[in-house]
């Protein structure tokens, strides 16, 4: 049988090229081999904002974005989570099942509390990883594409799915974490990721002028301050961007920097070319979906049939060898 796949991700709006070349391309390659289920994970949005005047236009744009770079909704369900009942259900559960003392080790927890500035959180914010748990439980995923500063909440997945198999009957699978190739793209400012809290993003549905104009202003070698200087490729943020963008180029302009033929504006000239050019086909497609207001609606409904069937059979189980059904 076809091995399933659970991806997930919050709907904090507008995806910049970090999220394209991190996420998102890859779980369009892995539609062809897999079975996979695309999640919207809107409860998790709550988890560190409260405000959810954004979350439904976010989730809208989120899903332009996704079909728009190749996620096709006839094969891949495209779901939210607060649709589905189910997924509150197999949370509170699966809450019984881990210690305070386990949720307090979770690095990516620790890390948000420090970026964030946290001096407390929430009861919910402190189950994160046990809602993701039963995010991709339900679904019995078999693996799970995640960026590296995810792995420990697929980590703590597994150990729910153990626990709740020792205690009540095997019915899960342990999934696994498929790491993506480019987990992190770094920002215009150079910093290492791009973030639109950082405002160093570049969106894809910009236009070439525009993303040409957000290159421009990207920081590279320090050291190269005229044009025949001889540079540093690999301190540099832009020839960061052509190692994914400009493949086939990529080692003459690694020779052309150093030599110093190259300089930094002719090389952002033809950066933002191979960017615009690698968004060409999403840009057309995306601005279909605005004359098409119904489109992405009807894909929600439609994915949401469907994940909730699969949904209710895994409670159906669940409460089976709980004895509570
Ligand atoms: N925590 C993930 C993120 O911030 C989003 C997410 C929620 C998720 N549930 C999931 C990812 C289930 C994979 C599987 O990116």
């Amino acid at each position: 049988m076809t091995k399933r796949i659970l991806s997930g991700m919050r709907p904090t709006g507008k995806l910049h090229i970090g999220h394209h070349v991190g996420a998102l391309e890859s779980w369009v390659n892995l539609q062809k081999e897999y079975n996979n289920f695309h999640l919207i994970a809107d409860y998790h949005v709550l988890t560190t904002n409260t405000d959810t005047s954004d979350i439904y236009k976010n989730t809208i744009e989120m899903v332009k974005d996704w079909v728009a770079a190749g996620i096709d909704p006839a094969q891949s369900p495209i779901f939210r989570q607060s649709q589905i009942k189910e997924h509150a259900e197999l949370h509170l559960l699966f809450s019984m099942l881990i210690t305070t003392a386990r949720l307090e080790r979770n690095p990516s927890l620790k890390e948000q509390v420090r970026d964030l500035k946290l001096d407390n959180i929430s009861y919910g914010h402190f189950g994160y990883p046990v809602l993701q748990a039963a995010d991709i439980l339900l679904y019995k995923g078999e693996l799970v594409p995640v960026g590296e500063d995810q792995t420990s909440h697929v980590e703590i997945t597994r150990e729910i799915a153990r626990k709740f198999n020792k205690t009540y009957g095997k019915i899960f699978i342990e999934p696994k974490a498929k790491l993506t190739k480019f987990s992190r793209l770094p920002g215009l400012d150079g910093k290492t990721k791009m973030s639109k809290s950082l405002g160093n993003t570049i969106s894809p549905s910009d236009s070439p002028e525009e993303i040409w104009q957000s290159v421009r202003k990207a920081i590279t070698d320090t050291e190269k301050i005229r044009k025949n200087d001889p540079g540093h490729p690999e301190v540099c943020t832009i020839f960061t961007y052509h190692n994914v963008f400009n493949k086939d180029s990529v080692k003459q302009i690694e020779r052309d920097c150093k030599s110093g033929i190259l300089g930094c504006v002719d090389c952002k000239k033809i950066c933002a070319k191979k960017i615009s050019n690698h968004f060409a086909e999403y840009r057309n497609k995306r601005s279909e979906f605005n004359k098409k207001p119904d489109l992405i609606k009807d894909i929600l409904n439609d994915g949401e049939k469907r994940a909730k069937q699969v949904a209710q059979e895994t409670m159906k189980e669940v409460r089976e060898v709980m004895k509570i059904g």
